[in-house]
């Protein structure tokens, strides 16, 4: 049975919280937000829909988790989900190490996709997967954003819907990493450099 003390019974060790430099985005300002973006995406793909193809979601691992499932959510459309991995900042790198995606698309012939990603940086990983979506024959791409970067790759990267503009720093949280960790941060923050290691 569920009590609903029980949270704090229990020290914990290794908090996420402890790291943490600044709050950049507090996980209110993220929830409408992206309640603004899935307003006009659904206004999109309500007109896109009129054709009968299928409409594909195609989120961008890991860093999008958090962001996709709270926008699809508020989605009234039939979509498809196809989750894609595109490697770009292995291990405690914050500098992006070129972009290359883990295994082949399907054929998306005639489909309409929407690609959903985290954050936009270098502009690699979406400029990469735009351009392998279209050689699979999709009707229409369009690039989803939480987060873009304000540097000139990634204001010169084409995107459809963007959540954010944020000064060039690294970041994490909601579903952003450093090394793995810090994705299930709730909020959008900054890292002590202590931490960045
Ligand atoms: P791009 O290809 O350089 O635009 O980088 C896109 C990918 O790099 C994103 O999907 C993120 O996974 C990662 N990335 C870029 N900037 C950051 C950051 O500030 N924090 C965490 N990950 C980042
Ligand atoms: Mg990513």
């Amino acid at each position: 049975m569920f009590r609903s003390n029980e949270r704090k019974c229990f020290t914990i060790h290794c908090a996420v919280h402890t790291d943490i430099d600044r709050i950049l985005i507090t996980r209110q300002q993220i929830a409408a937000r992206v309640r603004d973006m899935a307003q006009c995406i659904a206004a999109d793909l309500e007109s896109l829909a009129g054709d009968g193809r299928d409409i594909v979601l195609m989120p961008v691992l890991t860093g999008s988790i958090l962001f996709v499932a709270d926008l699809i959510r508020e989605l009234p459309h039939k979509i498809k989900l196809h989750l894609v991995t595109v490697s770009s900042y292995p291990g405690k790198s914050t500098a992006s190490q070129g972009a290359s995606l883990q295994s082949e698309l399907p054929d998306l012939t005639d489909q309409h996709v929407l690609i959903v990603d985290d954050i936009l940086d270098s502009g690699r990983t979406i400029r990469m997967l735009r351009d392998a979506v279209a050689a699979r024959g999709a009707r229409s791409v369009r690039v989803c954003v939480l987060l873009r970067k304000k540097i000139p790759s990634a204001l010169e990267t084409p995107a459809d819907y963007i959540g954010f503009d944020i000064d060039d720093e690294f970041v994490v949280g909601y579903g952003l990493d450093y090394d793995n960790f810090y994705r299930n941060l709730p909020d959008v923050a900054t890292l002590r450099k202590e931490a960045l290691r």
